[in-house]
């Protein structure tokens, strides 16, 4: 338990070494591409909006940090993110109750995570375990041989803390961020945005489309199956709104619409405009080692093939 939460204490930390390192005042003007080329705004959140996402991040963790509220495992920051140390709302048993098991007078002070997994991994399985039982999953996917159930997993670990837990572009180091992280619900926007745009600026960062270093790249971490994931995961939030309820949250209705022709996992190989881009992006990767390679399929870990990954969404999760 301890080294998870060294492990999730890190990615916060790295995230907040990319900032500062790279804080430019870019104002909020039209310098975002859509796959035609035309330069729109950027869909991001307002200072106001991320200022009171900041405040509750910090009211929640320091709440749990004196024991005034319950958290299964004990990751304080991300809790507020997860949701996890939350009981659902029926749960809750009087007004102005927090919510949390620990708040509940009486109670056995677990939270809502053991009501639903009754019990709570150790070791290295409790990450999974935290990230699947409290997120949305999906039966099918919108990206051709990507698994947007196994994007959610590097989504939460790298991205959330920018990104925000929903995708609304108000994770905790967002209000932090000049320009803002992107709102990747974004319809307007995102329906623009082919997968290959999105590829690239995951796995070489935001200076390998004209956007800003404080996007870092990722390809020297996820390997190009991950990053289709990850692509998958995001085109299954589009327009999903800030949920209403429990049931809203876990079961997000995405409005996008596949793009004909656009590139996916499982025929990216064969795209030419993919190569070409990929092998620019590659050579500005620093430190690329021999180990990863991408540009294909690298076994490991629970990593599938695309091939695979299209049986299992068939098949029905
Ligand atoms: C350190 C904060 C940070 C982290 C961590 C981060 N991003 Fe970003 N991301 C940004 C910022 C800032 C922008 C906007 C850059 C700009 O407008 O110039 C951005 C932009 C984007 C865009 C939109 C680019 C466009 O063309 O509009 C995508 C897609 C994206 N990020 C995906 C991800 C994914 C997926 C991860 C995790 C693997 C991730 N980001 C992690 C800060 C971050």
């Amino acid at each position: 338990m301890k080294s998870e939460k060294r492990r999730l204490c890190l990615v916060a930390a790295t995230s907040l070494m990319v900032l500062a390192g790279s804080t430019v005042a870019l104002a909020a003007e039209k310098r975002c591409t859509t796959m035609t080329g035309e330069k729109v705004e950027c869909p991001v959140k307002s200072d106001e909006e991320l200022k009171k996402a900041v405040e509750s991040f910090g009211a929640e963790a320091d709440a749990m940090a004196v024991g005034k509220a319950g958290s299964t495992y004990g990751i304080e920051p991300f809790d507020y993110l997860t949701g996890v140390g939350k009981r659902s709302s029926k749960d809750v048993k009087k007004q102005g109750d927090s919510g949390y098991g620990g708040s509940l007078g009486g109670d056995t002070g677990k939270t809502e995570l053991w009501d639903r997994v009754e019990n709570a991994a150790q070791g290295e399985a409790i990450y999974n375990q935290w990230v699947n039982n409290w997120s949305p999953s999906f039966k099918s996917t919108l990206v051709d041989g990507a698994d947007p159930n196994a994007g959610k997993q590097w989504y939460y670990f790298y991205c959330v803390a920018c990104h925000g837990w929903t995708l609304q572009g108000d994770g905790p180091n967002a209000a932090m961020l000049d320009p803002k992280p992107r709102t990747l619900t974004a319809g307007s926007y995102m329906q623009k945005k082919s997968n290959l745009q999105l590829f690239t600026v995951i796995k070489g960062g935001g200076e390998a489309v004209g956007l800003s270093p404080s996007m870092p790249s990722w390809g020297n971490i996820l390997l190009d199956q991950d990053i289709w994931n990850v692509v998958a995961w995001i085109r299954a939030n589009q327009d999903v709104g800030p949920p209403k309820s429990v049931d809203d949250y876990l079961n997000p209705k995405s409005t996008f619409k596949p793009i004909p022709g656009d590139v996916n996992a499982l025929n990216y190989l064969q795209s030419e405009e993919f190569q070409e881009e990929q092998e620019m992006v590659e050579a500005s990767l620093p430190g690329r080692g021999a180990g990863l390679e991408g540009g294909g399929y690298v076994e490991g870990g629970l990593r599938k093939r695309p091939e695979e990954v299209s049986k299992k969404l068939s098949a029905g999760y």
